[in-house]
């Protein structure tokens, strides 16, 4: 199928990104590359782990994890959910981070790859969870 929505949902371990700026350049370079490929989704980030979703065109999604895949930043990736969807969770997002809002910030921080990946975390799971952030944000005054 080439049109229509693709979904991928993965997690994987921070291998290093602890600095608030360092995420700022990592989330400015996705929003840049993720509007040129018509590519949507959010990010979760701890000291720890990061949790993502991508959606978009099946090709144009595959690309953009292709390149996420090689990125040193983090590692030992696993793949929760790679499906076609009847539409985006994240249409106005070329990619939203879920710690936004403080309260979120703060229940993700201790987040941990282990923990997620022991209790066998789903790819339903993780959506829900980045939608719930993301779409409870408070709008920025
Ligand atoms: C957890 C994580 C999520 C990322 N998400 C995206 C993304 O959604 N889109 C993207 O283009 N790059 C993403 N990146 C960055 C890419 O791996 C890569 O650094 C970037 O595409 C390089 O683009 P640039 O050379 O234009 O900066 C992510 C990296 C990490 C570690």
């Amino acid at each position: 199928m080439t049109d229509g929505i693709f979904r991928l949902a993965y997690i994987s371990r921070n291998g290093g990104l602890n600095d608030p700026s360092e995420l700022n350049d990592l989330l400015a370079s996705a929003r840049r590359n993720n509007a040129t490929m018509d590519v949507t989704g959010a990010l979760l980030f701890s000291r720890d782990c990061f949790a993502q979703v991508l959606e978009g065109p099946m090709v144009n999604v595959s690309q953009v994890f292709e390149l996420i895949q090689l990125d040193e930043r983090h590692s030992e990736i696993v793949v929760l959910m790679a499906e076609q969807a009847a539409g985006r969770r994240f249409p106005d997002w070329a990619m939203a981070y879920a710690g936004e809002d403080a309260a979120a910030r703060e229940r993700f921080s201790a987040m941990s790859f282990e923990a997620l990946r022991e209790r066998a975390v789903s790819g339903g799971e993780i959506l829900a969870m980045l939608d719930g952030a993301v779409h409870r944000a408070p709008p920025v005054t």
